[in-house]
């Protein structure tokens, strides 16, 4: 992080102000929280502001890149070789319950691989950043996945999928092969920290099905940054096309993707 680039500085700077304005709302979303409306409206209006904030500090900085963000149309800028690709707020369902675990995420992508990363969490105040070839940083302080190599040590992190959708058996047969042969699986709800929280070694590993590119772009190259080994689910594809994604220490990667992969 000491020798940034002037693109990751643009986006250390969008991902602050962006937080701090998000911090203000979530302190507001403890008082609606108990309105018989709830803050469901004021949350929505919060994740559109947030990228609107975003697209403004990326557009100024770099008037000629493309933007892929979760709240908006894709826009095509003059250099199509590259584009930034944003969760404004990543842990939205979190946020709405006052729940203190959600993200700014923030990619460049550059001929179709992702050269810079950050995703802030403004109430730990902790801003992950990576740079491709340059390493994977929070705070400051250079990270590195875990070393672990007992599976029943580990700890991974994955997404259940909820509000009715229809691969919910399939997770479940996941954790139903998964948990016993480790020491636990968290569901947290922000797949951006999944991701940073492997490139810190917190967790062991981390897998998901059906995610969007906003939802992993940042945290694929922090993986990669920190060691880590980051692949699709069930295909050669990177997990930005497939949205499915595996991630491990070198390690643990060849046990734990066949636990994950062997669906039958
Ligand atoms: C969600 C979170 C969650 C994951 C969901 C995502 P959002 O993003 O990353 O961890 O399980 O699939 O949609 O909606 O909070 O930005
Ligand atoms: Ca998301
Ligand atoms: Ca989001």
């Amino acid at each position: 992080m000491s020798n940034a680039s002037a693109n990751l500085n643009i986006m250390v700077k969008a991902a602050r102000i962006t937080g701090r304005k998000l911090l203000r709302d979530f302190n507001e979303v403890e008082n609606l929280q108990v309105s018989t409306k709830g803050p469901g409206d004021f949350v929505s209006k919060a994740d559109t502001m947030a990228e609107e904030t975003i697209r403004e500090q990326l557009t100024e900085a770099r008037p000629n890149y493309g933007f892929l963000g979760e709240e908006s149309d894709e826009t095509f800028g003059e250099d199509p070789t590259r584009r930034w690709i944003v969760d404004p707020l990543d842990g939205t369902t979190n946020f709405l319950h006052g729940m203190p675990h959600w993200a700014v995420s923030i990619a460049l992508e550059h001929r179709d691989q992702i050269v810079a990363a950050v995703i802030y969490d403004p109430l730990k105040d902790e801003l992950f950043t990576a740079e491709k070839g340059e390493g994977a940083w929070v705070n400051g302080k250079r990270l590195r996945v875990s070393g672990r190599s007992e599976l029943i040590e580990t700890v991974f992190a994955t997404g259940v999928p909820f509000g009715g959708r229809s691969d919910l058996p399939e997770t479940l047969q996941d954790l139903a092969r998964i948990m016993p042969v480790c020491a636990g699986v968290r569901r947290w709800g922000a797949a951006s920290l999944d991701l940073a929280y492997v490139a810190a070694g917190r967790y062991d590993g981390y897998w998901e099905r059906r995610l969007h590119p906003w939802d992993i772009a940042a945290g694929i190259l922090l993986v990669k940054e920190a060691g880590g080994i980051v692949e699709s689910i069930d295909s050669d594809d990177s997990p930005i096309v497939t949205g499915d994604i595996l991630v491990a220490n070198e390690p643990l990667f060849n046990r734990f993707a066949k636990l994950v992969r062997d669906t039958h």
